[in-house]
């Protein structure tokens, strides 16, 4: 205790580990609304929450959006064949998003529909900004289009699938041949003005295989594309030519600017910049729009770029993406049944580095689970309470200022920090897993439960019972419920994502004399 009291917890020697922001404003894509939503939809808002939990842990203010993507062709076919309105439709797919997203635990401050009229008014303003810098033209246009994709195609970019020409290569089904006018958005003139923009903005694509997959479409020359179409109904206005309805990109994109207030007027007017720039987390397919229109858009209508992309694999099932075409939807919630929302949560995080494609399988998920959940922090916090409470009268002691264990979480944090700074969570829980791991070792090495009670039982214990308050801390972006779980049976009061890093994770902020409870088995072992 004298020995505690005389060192000052350390925090200094964290601090500089970390990098610091002001705030941070984290984006999901915006889901169609024409599938519910399936484990390829939680991949990546699951990921979103993670980041943002992290992102207030270490104290900065964090805006996480996420939303559904409610307007153009795919949306209006997929209630024709249902025999209702578009907007009924979306009425009814929308809250299955939201409710999903309340059962996984996601911590969205906000959650946009492109139907709703914040969005619209945002829509309008940048499609007015983009027209009045002259980047908007009217034109003809005939090409072939895929309804899946709402994107057009070029002939050199089209398959053939059982027989059948033209077909898009992602959806593997015939594109339709379509002749309008449309207003294009004159990309073209932008090649330049990218190029410069990434080159003094190296960090701004994660990971880096990702970031140079979006620069290779810069570099191999841009296309101006359509913006509009006077056959489609459902969809938002041209503030200028009423007759033209705005593509789905146009319109979707803009959600991330709509959800912090550009656009917004009157009483109820907010300052988009208290938010923005954004950090938008997007699934590989998506690339093109995000990384090469988006930003040509922002220049245009004088908007600040992006603060950063990370840009996902997928999660594929038997090597296929899933999707509702191919027939191989997993339904999330179904699996939360099986494993338990933080068994889920933690695969999701952790099987697959961000950016790489991933198969899920059920071995796989289960195999994950016994191994890193069962079998490491599972079983520390298991043995850590059984011993305190046969060795130690159920109480905890402070640890060892000295203890070997100490610098074991100080690299585990510092690398703990550094990969979720990075947008890797999967590196992030392996270096937080390496502190769980020291421990198990260290209590091997030691075995407390071989020895007699006293001293020396108690402050192995002491010094177990602190890299277990560390781990929950570190552990709560991924899993939250079961870090206030292990926070609170260690005795430790309040929540475990209150705490604000660095200096939370300084050693030898244990209180001593805690109650140390044992419960029931955190992640019990699950047989295939
Ligand atoms: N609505 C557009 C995005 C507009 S954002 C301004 C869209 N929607 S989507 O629902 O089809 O897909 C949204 C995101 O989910 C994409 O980034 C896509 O990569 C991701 N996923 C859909 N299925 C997926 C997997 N199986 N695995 C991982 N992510 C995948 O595109």
């Amino acid at each position: 205790m004298t020995r505690l009291q005389n060192r000052a917890p350390v925090g200094i020697d964290l601090a500089s580990s970390v990098a610091t922001v002001s705030r941070t404003y984290v984006t999901t894509p915006i889901y169609y609304v024409n599938a519910e939503p399936h484990l390829g939809h939680a991949y990546t808002t699951i990921i979103g929450d993670a980041i943002t939990r992290w992102s207030r842990l270490m104290g900065t203010p964090t805006k996480f959006l996420t939303g559904t993507d409610e307007h153009g062709l795919k949306i209006q076919q997929a209630a024709e064949a249902e025999g209702v309105t578009p907007q009924e439709f979306t009425d009814r797919i929308a809250p299955k998003f939201a409710a999903a997203w309340e059962k996984l635990n996601i911590a969205n401050d906000d959650f946009i529909r492109t139907t709703e009229q914040r969005h619209k008014d945002a829509v309008a303003e940048l499609l007015q900004r983009c027209y009045d810098a002259g980047d908007i033209e009217l034109d003809t246009f005939a090409g072939k289009y895929c309804v899946a994709c709402e994107e057009y195609y070029q002939d050199d970019e089209l398959i053939e699938v059982d027989g059948h020409a033209d077909c898009c290569p992602i959806h593997q089904r015939p594109v339709q041949y379509f002749e309008e006018e449309n207003y294009f958005f004159r990309l073209s003139r932008f090649q330049d003005r990218l190029l410069d923009w990434y080159a003094a903005h190296p960090n701004a694509l994660t990971p880096e295989h990702r970031g140079n997959e979006a620069l290779g479409l810069i570099r191999s020359g841009l296309r101006d594309f359509s913006i509009s179409r006077t056959s489609l109904e459902w969809g938002i206005p041209l503030p200028w030519d009423e007759k033209h309805v705005t593509y789905v990109w146009f319109d979707a994109l803009t959600n991330y600017l709509a959800a912090v207030g550009f656009g917004s007027s009157g009483e109820d007017a907010q300052d988009y910049t208290d938010w923005w720039p954004a950090t938008h987390l997007i699934g590989k397919d998506i690339v093109r729009q995000h990384c090469v229109y988006w930003p040509a858009m922002l220049m245009s209508a004088g908007v600040e770029l992006p603060q950063r992309w990370a840009i996902g694999g997928w999660l594929l099932v038997g090597g296929e993406k899933m999707s509702k075409t191919s027939g191989n939807v997993v339904n999330p919630l179904d699996l939360i049944d099986d494993i338990g929302l933080d068994g889920f949560r933690y695969y999701v995080l952790a099987e697959t580095a961000y950016g790489n494609d991933g198969d899920f399988t059920y071995e796989g998920l289960v195999g994950k689970y016994n191994s890193d959940l069962a079998n490491n922090l599972g079983n520390l916090a298991a043995r850590v309470a059984t011993v305190v409470e046969k060795k130690c009268g159920g109480i905890g002691t402070p640890p060892d200022p000295d203890s070997a264990l100490r610098e074991a979480a100080r690299s585990a944090f510092a690398d703990t920090a550094k990969f979720w700074d990075d947008l890797q969570p999967s590196r992030a829980l392996d270096a937080t897993w390496g502190l769980i791991r020291a421990t198990n070792g260290y209590l091997e090495q030691h075995e407390p439960w071989k020895a007699e009670p006293g001293t020396a039982v108690d402050t192995v214990m002491g010094d177990a019972l602190e890299a277990l308050r560390i781990v929950a801390i570190l552990c709560s972006p991924a899993i939250p419920d079961t870090a206030q779980a292990v926070w609170e049976r260690i005795g430790m009061r309040g929540r475990v994502d209150d705490q604000r890093l660095p200096d939370a994770a300084a050693w030898g902020r244990y209180e001593p004399g805690n109650t140390v409870v044992k419960g029931d088995p955190l992640f019990p072992r699950i047989k295939l």
